[in-house]
């Protein structure tokens, strides 16, 4: 058995499609007001991608920013691990179409999907290949193209999502003072009828029914899920910050999943974190599911908040219902 190791991000990469699609323009198409948005999302604006565009792509452009900052190749990563509710199809996994794309040899891969919380548990499965010792550079991918399982004529749902990518990659710490310090994730089946695409899986295959029932888009109990969130992601950030004998305080930078301007206020005043260590970017991109997180973490370090050394504290809470936390020191 090898000696464990700790596991580091040591580069970031992300990309977002061109097309945006406003408030304005979501006020053309559906009973919504940009207020309306403003006041009980904070989003203003989300990027959407272009038919013909996959998740793939998307995630192929974050994965060679990442590669270019690294200063590696593709064939110099051991595993892909791509977190993702909207795959380019059920499968082949959208691992192996990155793995492809990229030209990566003798690299495997799988994808992830835990909704919202993908991007975090990816992350942490990746980082225990790390600490194991059997892998040196795993690339960690999230990726949603939420606009292909949105029906926009559906008010409630449509202003929400957006499309985009983040990658990192995961490499072992040379400094041991820095990287993935610990991580708490609990799943609550009870809640998978809040928010989840009843059909194209094994219960109800696609048929003219299923497609006349729209039952190929996201549904949502908002509320449910809302009040389900903003309860568990303060609880699970509270008990990981308290078993490692910290409180909010001593967080440089809190970097929240990106479902609603809300849920991320309300958990940041429960943890008695102060406004501008809490790195909020929904205004621009809305919530892009497994892609939210590295969004963030790249908004963190063009303004300036995010350097090497930052106690950082990563949340996430999503659809099954997922939720989880983790701790780490920013190495770069
Ligand atoms: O990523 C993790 C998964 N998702 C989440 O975390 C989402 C959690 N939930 C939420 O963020 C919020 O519940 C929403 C943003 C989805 C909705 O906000 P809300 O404050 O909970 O609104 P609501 O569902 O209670 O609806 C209030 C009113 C309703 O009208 P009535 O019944 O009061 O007349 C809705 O029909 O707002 C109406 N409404 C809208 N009005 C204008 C719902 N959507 C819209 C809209 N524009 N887009």
């Amino acid at each position: 058995m090898s000696q464990l190791l700790r596991a580091k991000i040591s580069a970031l990469g992300t990309y977002v499609p061109p097309r945006v699609l406003t408030n304005a323009d979501l006020e053309k198409m559906v009973d919504t007001t940009d207020q309306w948005i403003l006041d009980r999302t904070g989003i203003h604006e989300r990027h959407l991608a272009d038919k013909g565009v996959a998740s793939s792509d998307l995630g192929l452009e974050a994965a060679k920013k990442v590669l270019a900052q690294a200063g590696i190749g593709p064939s110099d990563l051991d595993a892909i691990i791509v977190a993702t509710v909207t795959p380019d199809m059920l499968f082949p996994c959208t691992a192996c179409l990155v793995q492809d794309k990229l030209g990566a040899k003798d690299v495997w891969g799988f994808d992830m999907n835990a909704a919202c919380s993908s991007f975090l548990y990816a992350l942490q499965v990746g980082s225990r290949f790390v600490v194991s010792g059997d892998h040196k550079k795993v690339l960690i991918i999230g990726v949603d193209i939420m606009s292909s399982i949105i029906d926009y004529t559906d008010r409630a749902t449509c202003v929400i999502f957006g499309d985009g990518a983040g990658a990192v990659l995961v490499e072992p710490a040379t400094d041991d003072s820095l990287g993935l310090i610990d991580f708490l994730h609990e799943v609550d089946g009870s809640g998978g009828c809040s928010l989840f695409m009843p059909a194209g899986g094994s219960l109800n295959p696609a048929t003219h029914e299923t497609v006349a029932h729209r039952m190929h888009y996201v549904h949502q109990d908002g509320q449910a899920v809302f009040k389900f969130a903003v309860r568990k992601m303060a609880e699970v950030c509270e008990r990981l910050l308290q078993r490692n004998g910290l409180t909010g305080k001593d967080i440089d930078v809190f970097i929240p999943h990106q479902a609603n301007r809300r849920i991320i206020t309300a958990t940041a005043d429960r943890l008695g974190m102060p406004a501008d260590r809490v790195i909020i970017n929904i205004d621009r991109f809305g919530n892009t599911t497994s892609a939210t997180l590295p969004l963030a973490m790249q908004t963190a370090r063009e303004e300036g908040k995010l350097k090497k050394g930052d106690m950082v504290l990563l949340a996430a809470v999503g659809a099954g219902f997922t939720v989880g936390a983790s701790l780490l020191r920013w190495a770069f």
